[in-house]
């Protein structure tokens, strides 16, 4: 099982081609990737991860911090958990608002006590490669070509170049979780494939500005003038969107133009209590919904956003990625310890049944609450009426709830 792994050793510097063998080479050092890769190690499965990008720059990025139950507890059995558990701020309800009406959302109430967590994807991320290198796991950045072979037969094989030596991993099983661009999910044949996708004519620009957040919960806005969003890191941390034209320059935004734009889509009380300062980072990125079918073939394995994209309305990108990293986990175990195969045959089917469901949902959250430039009058009554039959129905607020909460794995 031991893998026969060696980076550029001085004797393989000689040869053309340094071959690795494993049981599971994984494509992508982003959060599914390194959390498959942490679950695989601990029930003792070898495995690579070929990472793109530096370490650094994978910490750079900014993504949602909104972490479902289900995510939480893999966490906790990945042994990820510890910081989670201490800086994590448990969020038991939100706020969403509509032209100006205010509907609290109280999660625990409306899911029999279930809740989700606000803590970084960024920091996430630091914990897994923390605990990985603690291992002494394998985890390759700045791998280039990186390039998908043999996929239908028993002997599949990643190639890619590091440091300008070319480099070949021989594995039982090959995980893509090389993201939306990677090159994985090209790797399945067009004549299997089959792509879903909707785009949305419009984009979230983001700022995060050293400031005490508005509130101690989210708070979602659809405003006449479009979508705003109020959430957090820490205490001293505030994450804050508007919906923008896509086309739109970040340079055209000044903090002070973005402030001035938020204040006036939020409901008055919040607009009040909103604390501003210097921003720290600002970006401007489109809003997709998209699905991959089927999310597996033959020796290929594909999870996180390598399969889908959701739009971040509802925040379920990260947490989508976790639920297929469950299932691929649990699936990969069942495979190479019990000798069970069926998991991995159904891995797709049952990945894909969470992923149209919370689609849905991201895509419900995303109508409901933005200005749409092609909307007619028709479709405006539409979306008021879904508010308002929100802030009516107390079973309305419990399916948002519960799929907010996020659906059981
Ligand atoms: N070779 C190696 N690695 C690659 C390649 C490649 N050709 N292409 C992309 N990658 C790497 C990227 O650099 C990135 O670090 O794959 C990783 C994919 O990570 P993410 O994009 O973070 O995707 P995923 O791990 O599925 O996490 C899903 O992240 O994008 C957010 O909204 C998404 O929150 C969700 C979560
Ligand atoms: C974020 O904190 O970045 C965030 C939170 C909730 C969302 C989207 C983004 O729905």
């Amino acid at each position: 099982r031991a893998a026969s792994f060696r980076l550029l050793s001085r004797a393989a510097q000689s040869r053309a081609t340094i071959l690795v063998k494993t049981q599971v080479a994984i494509i992508g050092g982003g959060p599914a990737g390194l959390l498959l890769s942490r679950l695989l190690h601990l029930n003792g499965i070898d495995n690579v991860v070929l990472e793109r990008r530096p370490r650094e720059y994978v910490l750079s990025r900014i993504r949602a911090g909104v972490l479902e139950q289900g995510l939480v507890e893999l966490l906790h059995e990945a042994d990820v958990d510890k910081r989670l558990q201490a800086e994590g701020e448990v969020h038991a309800g939100f706020d969403i608002a509509f032209h100006g009406d205010v509907c609290h959302i109280d999660l625990a109430e409306l899911t029999g006590g279930r809740n989700v967590v606000v803590y970084g994807q960024t920091e996430v991320t630091r914990d897994l490669y923390e605990a990985l290198d603690a291992a002494e796991a394998k985890v390759i950045h700045e791998v280039d070509n990186v390039a998908l072979h043999a996929l239908d037969t028993d002997n599949p094989t990643v190639t890619f170049d590091l440091n300008g030596q070319k480099q070949q991993i021989s594995a039982v099983f090959v995980a893509g979780c090389d993201g939306f661009h990677g090159p994985s999910r090209q790797a399945i044949p067009t004549s299997i494939r089959k792509d879903y996708e909707l785009t949305y004519p419009f984009g979230w620009l983001g700022m995060l500005s050293e400031t005490p957040p508005v509130g101690v919960e989210l708070v979602y806005a659809g405003h006449e003038s479009g979508f705003a969003l109020c959430s957090m890191r820490s205490r001293m941390l505030s994450r804050y969107y508007v919906q923008c034209p896509i086309d739109d320059d970040v340079a055209d935004w000044s903090d002070d133009r973005f402030w001035d734009e938020l204040k006036s889509r939020l409901p008055t009380n919040v607009a009040g209590a909103l604390v501003t300062g210097p921003s720290i980072e600002k970006s401007i990125a489109p809003l997709r919904s998209f699905v991959c079918e089927p999310m597996s073939w033959n020796r290929l394995f594909l999870a996180g956003d390598a399969a889908h994209i959701v739009p971040p309305t509802g925040a379920k990108g990260l947490n989508l990625a976790a639920s297929d990293v469950y299932y691929l986990s649990r699936a990969f175990i069942d495979y190479f310890d019990r000798d069970n195969e069926s998991p991995l045959e159904e891995y797709s089917g049952t990945a894909l049944a969470r992923v149209w469901k919370a689609e849905r949902f991201s895509w419900w959250m995303t109508r409901l609450l933005h200005l749409f430039p092609d909307q007619n009058n028709f479709e405006q009554n539409l979306q008021a009426a879904e508010f308002d039959y929100l802030q009516g129905s107390l079973a309305a607020k419990a399916t948002l709830a519960e799929n907010y909460v996020g659906l059981e794995y």
